[in-house]
């Protein structure tokens, strides 16, 4: 079996062909970022344009790379929420145009859902029964995977997620677009001991998220300090990564033990970060579990986790295709298990 994916959420317009024999056979990806990095965020409408100028040639490629026509493919997969829904309806429409030519089944996947099974293209896949950590620039939630199609949403952020307060607070300290990365570097000079922020909704229980309260702490703290020279700057850096970190992996250990799960797997963007990762190292170690990462490729958005996602699904996909879905929200918890293959 081969599935077309096409991933066109947010701002990424990524296409991969994946073999359920020979795993991925090609994959192209397209990044906005230098389109959006001189508005200092996603702008709805440029994204849906973009998409719709690099999606067809990128499909083109990766068949081309893989050595495919429209004929050798048994299944169109495409994101169909969450995301934009300008840049969604893109996606929708062009799988939905190739699957109603080449007569084929068209599946709606849930982007999250492709997130969660990410990790299981790596040779290294976890196990089921795992707790995901998703974090980036749109969402920030823990969820209880017990199979694929079954999850428990255990906790998630009420008001921004993780990379978008990277983001902002990156903004406030006079850094480009996107942020995290930016943030990230220069938190590498930073002194640790100099100012302490606090950790949101540490100090409760449950696994719920709050980052916007630690954004405003930013912005009061930078008010104290005018001017502000470079290491300073630097040290704010440091505060705020860490007490992002520390937040994160405080309810990683707790939701590994409320549920049991033997393996802790991040997605997302926020996942590239090596403060992150090594402070989820030190919380593994701790419980006995093991920790994934799947490679930073498929961390950010991409075409091969939607065609990977999508093969899981071919089998109950099977809407006629010309009907296209696109949800700007969609809950994770509203999916049920594929129907046996
Ligand atoms: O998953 P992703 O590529 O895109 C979506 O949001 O869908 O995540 C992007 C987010 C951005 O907010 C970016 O600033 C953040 O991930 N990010 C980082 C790092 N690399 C990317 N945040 C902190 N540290 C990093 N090294
Ligand atoms: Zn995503």
């Amino acid at each position: 079996m081969r599935v077309l994916g096409i991933e066109t959420s947010c701002d990424e317009t990524g296409v991969a062909v994946y073999d359920s024999d020979h795993g991925l056979l090609a994959e192209a990806l397209h990044s906005q970022i230098e389109l959006h990095a001189e508005h200092g965020g996603v702008v709805p409408e440029l994204a849906s344009r973009d998409h719709i100028r690099k999606l067809t040639p990128l499909i083109e490629e990766v068949l081309e790379r893989a050595g495919l026509q429209g004929k050798d493919i048994d299944g169109i997969a495409y994101t169909a929420g969450p995301g934009l829904i300008g840049a969604l309806l893109v996606g929708a429409s062009v799988a939905s145009g190739l699957a109603t030519a080449w007569r084929i089944p068209l599946i709606p996947v849930h982007h999250m859902e492709g997130h969660l099974l990410a990790p299981m293209l790596e040779d290294d896949a976890p196990e089921f029964p795992f707790v995901a950590l998703l974090v980036s620039g749109g969402h920030t939630m823990l969820v209880e995977v017990d199979g694929v199609g079954q999850y428990k949403v255990l906790g998630q952020t009420l008001d921004d997620a993780a990379g978008e307060a990277f983001d902002k607070t990156a903004k406030l300290l006079g850094l480009g677009y996107p942020g995290g990365p930016a943030l990230a570097r220069l938190a590498e000079q930073g002194d640790a001991d100099r100012f302490k922020l606090p950790r949101p909704m540490l100090n409760r229980p449950g696994l719920e998220f709050s980052f916007s309260g630690l954004k405003t702490a930013v912005r009061d703290l930078l008010k104290t300090l005018d001017p502000l020279d470079d290491q300073t700057k630097a040290d704010v850096a440091r505060a705020f990564e860490d007490a992002v970190v520390d937040t994160l992996a405080a309810k990683c250990g707790r939701a590994l033990k409320q549920t049991g799960a033997g393996a802790l797997v991040i997605a997302g963007g926020v996942g590239a970060n090596q403060r992150l990762r090594a402070r989820l190292r030190e919380v593994t170690d701790q419980q006995g579990a093991r920790l994934h990462f799947p490679r930073p490729a498929y961390c950010t958005d991409n075409g091969a986790m939607i065609a990977y996602a999508g093969w899981q699904r071919l089998s109950d996909g099977l809407e006629p295709p010309f009907a296209i879905e696109a949800k700007a929200r969609w809950s994770l918890e509203e999916l049920q298990p594929p129907a046996v293959r």
